[in-house]
């Protein structure tokens, strides 16, 4: 089976790399950067819609059309989601300021003096999965957790510096790729598209 996955973005392409690579090995998995030239500059996804599965079908509807006709076609949305910020940044995680480290220091900024309990946050993921006759399927994973006091660990990307599935715990930065693959929103909703395309009975 041949998949291609809808992300430019190298942290959750490596972190999809590790999940499926490990659980389904016999799926051939392509990214962006695989395809000629021609198709790849053709790839356009503007995140325009309001929700994660809403953008998660922009992206996989985007690259279906530029894969083989037999290839399958993942796409995800995520987003980090502060309950003290009524949901914020949400969809809009990516933009929410200039790079990952504005990003994090503006929670932490409004987050000031802030007991450690009221700091509820959570991951949210949505993957689309396109079967090779354009039919899309949707699968969520969420992993709640809270906003650490200050950034701390260099793994990972986006939000994990500042994000403790555990009050007081380390933080998903501080944690090494497997150690947060293990239990995180990207990896359940992966989790279920792996049963999904096992009951399938697609090869792999
Ligand atoms: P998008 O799905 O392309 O809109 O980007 C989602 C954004 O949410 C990323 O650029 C990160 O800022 C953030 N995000 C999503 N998943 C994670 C994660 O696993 N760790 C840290 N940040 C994440």
């Amino acid at each position: 089976m041949r998949l291609y996955i809808a992300t430019e973005n190298a942290g959750k392409l490596r972190e999809m790399r590790a999940i499926f690579g490990a659980a389904l090995p016999a799926v051939q998995l392509f990214c962006i950067a695989d395809l000629p030239e021609v198709k790849r500059t053709a790839y356009k996804a503007e995140e325009t819609a309001t929700t994660y599965a809403g953008n998660a079908l922009i992206k996989v509807k985007a690259l279906g059309p530029l894969v083989g006709a037999d290839a399958w076609v993942l796409g995800e949305d995520s987003g980090f989601e502060v309950e003290a910020l009524r949901g914020a940044p949400g969809v809009y995680s990516a933009r929410y300021a200039e790079n990952d480290a504005a990003r994090c220091a503006k929670i932490l900024r409004a987050l000031e003096g802030m007991p450690g309990k009221e700091r509820r946050a959570q991951f949210v993921a949505c993957v689309a999965l396109l079967d090779p006759g354009g039919n899309p399927t949707l699968f969520f994973g969420r992993k709640t957790g809270f906003v650490a006091p200050a950034a701390k660990g260099g793994n990972g990307f986006g939000y994990d510096s500042i994000f403790c599935p555990e009050l007081g715990g380390p933080t998903w930065g501080e944690l090494t790729g497997a150690e947060k693959n293990n239990d995180s929103h990207r990896s359940r909703a992966l989790q279920s598209v792996m049963t999904y395309l096992k009951s399938m009975e697609v090869p792999g």
